[in-house]
């Protein structure tokens, strides 16, 4: 009988032992998660790269801007970079598009990316993606994206702290289709303009790119190799070199060109994008006078 009563008394001794216990695994989870959060902060702190900093920066700032003259809809593709590097000093509210020029090599892309930088508040940085480590990986991606975006990525392009526009030119073959998940995602979330750059002759642009390959081995300008050349005499030395197309593959080659091209649009069908032709572009006067691409890339 004794036994019964203990046993009666002891059961509901026994369960709120159970949910003491659940409260402090509870309480000891909550704690390391804390300690791991307050560590990591520290680290990010110490070390150099303040992502979660800058973020509340860029925030503090854009919050001080005023954007009244921005259109609604217009106001996610508009940032208030904050450069580590330097101070954007009385330009710290100018607002900043960020845009990227997607094309292929020997597609006039130097030539479109020297219109823009003729623009004084523009910077387009080159061909950042020519080095392989940069574009290992998407995380290796986002952050040259991360700098070239804020501002702090130095290049001969690179211009003053009153950049309206910053980009760089990006190769299809450098990274772009094989990690276009990320990249897409990058410039949904960042409101990156995509401006698709390709060459309707495709003919010409095969041409060009042999007689480049040709350039680069045999160097016939005095031992340096050209991608474009700055005057007729060496344009006219260069044009000594005819290359010959190979007819049984040229139909493939030019096909499998046009379908990277396709390929890449489809791809990137959900950011903002605009698709150009060099033809078009270089040989419109009102284009290149009025600087279009540039007029569409700030007004727009
Ligand atoms: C923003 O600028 C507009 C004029 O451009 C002005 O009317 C408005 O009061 C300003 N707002 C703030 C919060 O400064
Ligand atoms: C990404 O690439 C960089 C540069 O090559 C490398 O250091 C890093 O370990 C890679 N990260 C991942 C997650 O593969
Ligand atoms: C362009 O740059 C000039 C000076 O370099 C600056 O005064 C001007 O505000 C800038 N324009 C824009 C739209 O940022
Ligand atoms: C090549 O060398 C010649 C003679 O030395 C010179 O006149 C010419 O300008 C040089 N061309 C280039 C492209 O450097
Ligand atoms: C053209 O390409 C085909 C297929 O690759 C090859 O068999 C042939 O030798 C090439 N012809 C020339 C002249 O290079
Ligand atoms: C030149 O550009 C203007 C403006 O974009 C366009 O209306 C016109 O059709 C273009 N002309 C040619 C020949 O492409």
């Amino acid at each position: 009988m004794e036994a019964n009563d203990s046993l009666v008394i002891k059961a509901p001794k026994k369960s709120p032992l159970l949910p003491r216990l659940v409260v402090l695994a509870f309480a000891m989870v909550c704690g390391v998660y804390i300690c791991f959060i307050c560590l990591k902060q520290i680290n990010t702190n110490n070390g150099g790269s303040t992502t979660s900093n800058k973020f509340l920066d860029v925030k503090v700032v854009r919050q001080l801007c005023n954007s009244s003259g921005i259109e609604q809809w217009e106001i996610p593709l508009v940032h208030y970079p904050n450069p580590v590097t330097f101070s954007r000093e009385e330009c710290v509210c100018n607002p900043v598009r960020y845009f990227a020029i997607l094309s292929m090599q020997r597609s006039g892309s130097g030539w479109f990316e020297t219109l823009m930088n003729s623009h004084i508040n523009v910077s387009s940085n080159g061909e950042i993606f020519g080095k392989k480590d940069r574009r290992a990986n998407v995380t290796a991606i986002v952050n040259v994206l991360d700098r070239v975006y804020n501002l702090d990525w130095f290049s001969s392009a690179s211009k003053n702290e009153c950049n309206a526009a910053v980009g760089f030119k990006w190769m299809l073959n450098q990274g772009v289709l094989e990690h276009h998940e990320g990249i897409v995602d990058y410039f949904n979330r960042n409101g990156v303009h995509a401006i698709f750059l390709f060459r309707r002759n495709l003919i010409r642009r095969l041409i060009s790119v042999l007689a480049n390959s040709y350039d680069k081995s045999k160097k016939p300008l005095n031992g340096t190799h050209k991608s474009h050349v700055h005057s007729v005499a060496e344009a006219k030395v260069l044009a000594k070199y005819k290359p010959s197309l190979n007819a049984s593959t040229l139909l493939a080659e030019l096909k499998s060109v046009d379908s990277r091209a396709a390929r890449a649009i489809g791809y990137f069908k959900s950011t903002r994008h605009i698709v150009l032709y060099y033809e078009d572009v270089v040989g419109n006067r009102t284009v290149s006078e009025n600087n279009k691409p540039v007029y569409h890339l700030l007004s727009s």
